[in-house]
């Protein structure tokens, strides 16, 4: 067991790279040299490319409790607070909080969840990544919503008659039902005894160290987060889906760390309440910059994003094959427009919007990337004309089939800002899954956020909702929670069915 301090190796190969791309001339470079600057951005930039203060701990030590750093959100939308306690003899007891409300103040149900997990190799698919197998022995269920445990009765006597004769159980608020028992059979019902239940985002992990010199205490601070797999936006498919990303990190408790506190010691009959926050309205204008080197399908990237407040915007994008952002891949300049911002009705404090990217640069940044472009057949530039950190536009051949990315290219976004814990505002948009591949479709939970870094602080524009939703809306809110829980609990004892 070690730590591997990689993140000491301050790598400015990237870095270097762009500032030589920069000298060459052409029309990108301002931009360039205006992203790399001593702004606010550039300075993000930089250290996010070396890396400062990130590590890996390898193999991960999962001992301790975990817990979400916000309300978040997964795909459906599902709003969830996750409390996962690992201890040191491999077993586990996780807790999950949903709400009917997307901050997190009106609990729906929860689950806990007991098993063992057992860690296994670096995954081979995702760089950075420990596989592991889990094996779950019990899961629990508390509703705490009248209305809810309703709809969920009718619908669990309808699909699976036996289950509340069986158990002699009605549904009640604030009683633990048992989904799942591979600990005592015999308490078995027939309902639940095949039930596969997915907790798959075990299957994949990754511990991070991060220290940062916290400048307003002149003290350097230290923090651990724990990432584990994604899990599949279509519930009947979270079964056979293993994660290829992450989702949204969890936190290692400290004493403190205040929003830990929240969610510290809550337990099934005590769910976590977070305070009420100002919802604000997302206006895209000012630069943005990413809080951290993040995860995609294939690569790891770092975006840089621009929008002027007219409807156009601009984005680089520097790709890394490496999880710490280190050894450059290739990078993307893109300039496009978008439309006006719409409120989202199936995503509650999510704002929609259309980007249209109309033209993009490519700078190829490594050897292989080079030859493997050189190869395209016309549709990536010209062919054999790509050189080592020299920019072309690919707008004229629409596009670059070498990266998979065809112009002009359309994309139905979704964005949500909220201010971050250092005063800051952030700016989610939507995660794609690997496999949805239609850009037309909207996605229903967020990728890791970008930060403010320079222009007007957007955090003006507020629109402050009162604690409490009109009620209108808190009803078609509760009723979308509800009616997700009900296709879950169905599937789960239809699964046990067959
Ligand atoms: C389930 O359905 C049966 C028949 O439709 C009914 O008699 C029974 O009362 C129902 N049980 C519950 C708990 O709703
Ligand atoms: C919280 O406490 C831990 C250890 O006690 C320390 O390492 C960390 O830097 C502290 N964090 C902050 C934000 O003060
Ligand atoms: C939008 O604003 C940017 C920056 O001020 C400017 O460069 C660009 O020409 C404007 N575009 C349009 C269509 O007005
Ligand atoms: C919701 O509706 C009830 C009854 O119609 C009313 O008494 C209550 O004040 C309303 N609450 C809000 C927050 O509007």
């Amino acid at each position: 067991m070690e730590i591997q301090s990689l993140g000491t190796v301050v790598t400015t190969v990237a870095f270097l790279a762009l500032c030589g791309l920069a000298s060459a001339g052409n029309q990108l470079d301002g931009h360039i040299v205006r992203a790399l600057s001593e702004s606010e951005c550039g300075a993000q930039l930089r250290r996010l490319q070396g890396n400062e203060g990130v590590s890996a701990v390898v193999p991960p030590r999962l001992k301790g409790e975990w817990v979400s750093m916000r309300c978040e959100v997964r795909p459906g939308p599902e709003f969830i607070l996750r409390r996962y306690k690992f201890h040191s003899d491999s077993s586990f007891s996780l807790h999950q909080f949903f709400y009917a409300d997307n901050q997190c103040r009106q609990p729906a149900y929860s689950l806990k969840i007991r098993g063992t997990i057992a860690l296994g190799q670096q995954a081979l698919l995702l760089s950075g990544a420990t596989e592991a197998e889990y094996l779950v022995s019990k899961v629990t269920m508390v509703v705490y919503d009248e209305s809810f445990g309703r709809t969920l009765r009718t619908q669990v006597n309808r699909t699976c008659p036996g289950f509340f004769r069986s158990t002699n159980h009605l549904l009640e608020l604030y009683q633990r039902y048992v989904v799942v028992d591979y600990e005592q059979e015999s308490s078995l019902t027939e309902c639940t005894e095949a039930m596969s239940f997915a907790m798959h985002e075990l299957q994949m992990v990754r511990h991070e160290f991060h220290s940062e010199f916290n400048t307003r205490i002149a003290k350097f601070v230290s923090w651990e987060e724990l990432f584990l797999g994604d899990i599949h936006p279509v519930r009947s498919e979270r079964i056979l889906y293993r994660p290829k990303v992450y989702q949204s990190p969890l936190r290692k408790y400290q004493a403190n760390c205040s929003f830990c506190q929240l969610i510290h010691n809550t337990e099934e009959f005590n769910p976590p309440l977070l305070p009420a926050r100002a919802e604000y309205q997302v206006t895209l204008r000012s630069e943005w910059v990413s809080t951290r080197c993040e995860v995609r399908k294939v690569h790891f990237v770092i975006r840089h994003l621009v929008f002027h407040n007219n409807y156009t915007w601009e984005g680089y994008f520097f790709y890394f094959r490496d999880p710490l952002c280190h050894h450059p891949v290739y990078s993307l300049y893109v300039k496009g427009t978008h439309s006006d911002g719409m409120l989202s009705q199936a995503v509650p404090g999510g704002t929609e919007f259309e980007f249209l990217t109309s033209r993009m640069w490519i700078t190829p940044q490594s050897s292989e990337q080079v030859a493997r472009m050189n190869k395209n057949d016309g549709d990536c530039g010209a062919r054999g004309s790509w050189r080592l950190n020299q920019p072309q536009e690919v707008t004229g051949t629409g596009g670059c089939t070498v990266i998979g990315v065809t112009l002009p290219y359309a994309e139905k976004e979704l964005l949500r800002m909220e201010q971050g814990r250092d005063g800051r505002a952030l700016l989610f948009s939507g995660e794609r899954y690997p496999d949805q591949s239609s850009l037309q479709e909207q996605p229903t939970s967020y990728q890791s956020p970008v930060r403010h870094c320079a222009g007007v602080n957007p955090l003006m524009d507020i629109t402050v909702t009162s604690e409490n939703d009109d009620n209108s809306s808190t009803r078609i809110r509760t009723s979308y929670t509800l009616q997700t829980l009900v296709l879950c609990v169905w599937f789960l004892i239809h699964s046990v069915t067959h």
